[in-house]
């Protein structure tokens, strides 16, 4: 059986099956907006937030996903299987917090912590 995924300020609208994850049903497409990694639940950088629709998950670096995190709805695309169609928030890897996040949140969040990274790696005494 076929799912609609609708991913949340994207034109991004495509089909997933049943027995795929979001994110290889994704992959290729030219208006992707979830970030490909390792495709294996490792990496972190396609965590997005579930926010309507069912889904199964398969296993997730617990390093990348807390419990916090899952009680959240926040998942990794690759190890997501929608069991109905899906509306989702592409996080990615830089926003590493399960806080449900609002847009203004989001967009404030991802400045923030690339305006104020560390300019050395030094450690500090
Ligand atoms: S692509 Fe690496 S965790 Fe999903």
């Amino acid at each position: 059986m076929q799912h609609r995924i609708t991913i949340e300020g994207s034109s991004a609208e495509f089909a997933c099956r049943g027995d795929q994850s979001v994110l290889d049903a994704m992959a290729g497409r030219s208006n992707a907006s979830i970030a490909i990694g390792c495709r294996s639940g490792g990496c972190g950088v396609c965590r997005v937030q579930v926010l309507s629709g069912s889904y199964e998950l398969g296993v997730m670096s617990i390093d990348e996903v807390t419990h916090e995190c899952r009680s959240k709805a926040i998942v990794l695309a690759c190890r997501l299987t929608p069991t109905s169609d899906l509306h989702l928030r592409a996080l990615g890897k830089r926003v590493n917090r399960c806080a449900q996040l609002s847009t203004a949140e989001l967009i404030r969040s991802l400045t923030t912590r690339s305006s104020s990274q560390p300019s050395s790696t030094g450690t500090p005494s």
